[in-house]
């Protein structure tokens, strides 16, 4: 088996697993070891309501053969477009390991039991400044914010902080998804995996 020239032995690009999902699992776990502050960064690209892109970072919060699950505030400028446009690209680059994955797919909202139930393993100071936090809006200064989470948090002391309405998850499906290793001289692996309407995967080695 052919083991790519990374730094850690990859997956054989020439004859590629046929699921992609343990794929991403090992290839998420190896990064996880890496010395570097939030291997679940990814950039989530959404379609604005004029059909503008726009790009940011949020955090995997769960993966599975459903999807790739992150949280925010769906109040924000990328749950309004989400409300536009359910479609979304997530992007993970690891350095360390010379990869890249590429998932694109439909997006659908966490279930409010899955969203609880991440919301209360939050710190309590994370808990109450998604409610004084309205993501993406303009606010006048830092003095603003900071006097909007004291407020908060003294309305919530000596109780739970529970989840705001306008907080929580999202799935993108994984109906595609591409691995990239580096490799010397440009000449880089890539394999996409697409999936098909039974739910199995077509594998598809692309050129550098
Ligand atoms: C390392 C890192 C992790 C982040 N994780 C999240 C996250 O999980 N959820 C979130 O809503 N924003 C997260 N953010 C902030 C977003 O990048 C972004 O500023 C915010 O969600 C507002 O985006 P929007 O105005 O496009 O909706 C993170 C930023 C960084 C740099």
């Amino acid at each position: 088996m052919s083991t790519g020239h990374g730094p850690t032995p990859s997956i054989d690009f020439d004859a590629p697993p046929a699921d992609p999902v343990p794929v991403f699992e090992r290839w998420f776990a190896e990064a996880q070891n890496l010395p570097t502050p939030n291997p679940n960064a990814m950039t989530l690209a959404t379609i604005d309501p004029d059909g503008a892109p726009s790009a940011r970072i949020v955090l995997l919060r769960g993966f599975s053969r459903e999807g790739a699950r992150f949280f925010t505030n769906r109040n924000s400028r990328k749950g309004r477009a989400l409300a536009a446009n359910a479609r979304a690209a997530l992007l993970f680059h690891w350095d360390l390991l010379d990869r890249q994955v590429r998932i694109e797919g439909r997006v659908s909202l966490a279930t409010d039991a899955e969203s609880d139930e991440y919301f209360a393993q939050r710190p309590v100071d994370s808990r109450v400044n998604a409610w004084a936090s309205d993501q993406s809006e303009p606010v006048t200064n830092r003095e603003e914010l900071e006097r909007r989470a004291a407020e908060l948090t003294a309305r919530f002391a000596n109780r739970e902080v529970p989840r705001p309405p306008h907080w929580g998850g999202y799935r993108v499906s994984l109906d595609r998804i591409e691995f990239w290793q580096g490799d010397k001289y440009r000449l880089h692996d890539r394999i996409a995996y697409t999936r098909q309407a039974d739910g199995t995967y077509t594998a598809t080695r692309l050129c550098p």
